[in-house]
């Protein structure tokens, strides 16, 4: 019974993704863009949190990086300076929208070694073990995050890495806490109720999974970069 319970509430919580990004995936990128260069005057920089993580994952010519909630493929261009034409990318989204976004990109630039798939991340297996995984501004969303790291840490290779980027609300400095109700009032309703209000720790389980980590964070606690090292 319980467990039936759980699966009817991922399942809206699933439809509840899918109808946030369909009606968003067309704006996405102008969104985030403005979002970027207005919250930059206030010092908060939420691309460049974003290369961190990349370079915290040290990509190598021929990786391969899978990258859960790619969304529009922000990480992409990054990813792909990195890997080069040798190298793999796999942007897996519940967005099919969000998704066609990711494709209008890929195309536009001719890479060639993109996979795109449309599913849960949390249920998504690798056809071969990869050698990183990037989840940006995207695991606040999930529910199962903690399923999602366990199946993270089997889908790498020994020695890969697992970064998580995203927004916090615990444990925050005086500026952040100052920052936080305004930063509130600008961003869109469904963000602040699953991003925020959940209360979500991932870094507590990548510790538990991971045996090598480190949690950095930024702007007073609200992003949270979190590195899992699987051992060799
Ligand atoms: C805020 S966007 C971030 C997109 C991208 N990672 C970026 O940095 O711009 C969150 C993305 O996560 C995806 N997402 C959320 N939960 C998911 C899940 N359980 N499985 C797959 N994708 C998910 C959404 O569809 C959306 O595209």
């Amino acid at each position: 019974m319980e467990r039936a319970i759980e699966k009817i509430c991922d399942i809206r919580e699933i439809q509840k993704i899918k109808d946030r990004y369909q009606k968003s995936a067309a704006n996405y990128e102008k969104y985030i863009k403005l979002y970027n260069y207005f919250w930059q005057i206030f010092g908060f920089r939420y691309e460049q949190w974003r290369r961190k993580t990349i370079d915290s994952l040290n990509p190598r010519e021929g990786h391969t990086v899978l990258d859960l909630g790619c969304g529009t493929g922000l990480n992409f261009l990054h990813l792909e300076k990195r890997v080069g034409s040798a190298g793999h990318i796999i942007g897996v989204d519940i967005s099919n929208e969000m998704l066609a976004m990711s494709t209008k990109k890929i195309k536009k630039n001719n890479w060639r070694n993109i996979s795109l798939i449309n599913s849960d991340f949390n249920d998504y297996e690798t056809p071969d073990k990869v050698d990183s995984i990037i989840s940006t501004y995207s695991i606040g969303l999930d529910t199962k995050y903690k399923n999602t790291i366990e199946k993270s840490f089997q889908n790498l290779k020994p020695g890969g890495k697992f970064a998580i980027l995203c927004f916090n609300d615990q444990n925050l400095s005086i500026k952040a806490k100052i920052f936080l109700p305004f930063w509130l009032s600008c961003i869109q309703d469904y963000s602040k109720s699953t991003f925020l209000f959940n209360f979500k720790t991932p870094w507590d389980h990548i510790k538990e999974v991971f045996p090598k980590n480190s949690l950095q964070d930024f702007y007073g606690g609200l992003v949270y970069l979190a590195l899992g090292i699987k051992s060799k």
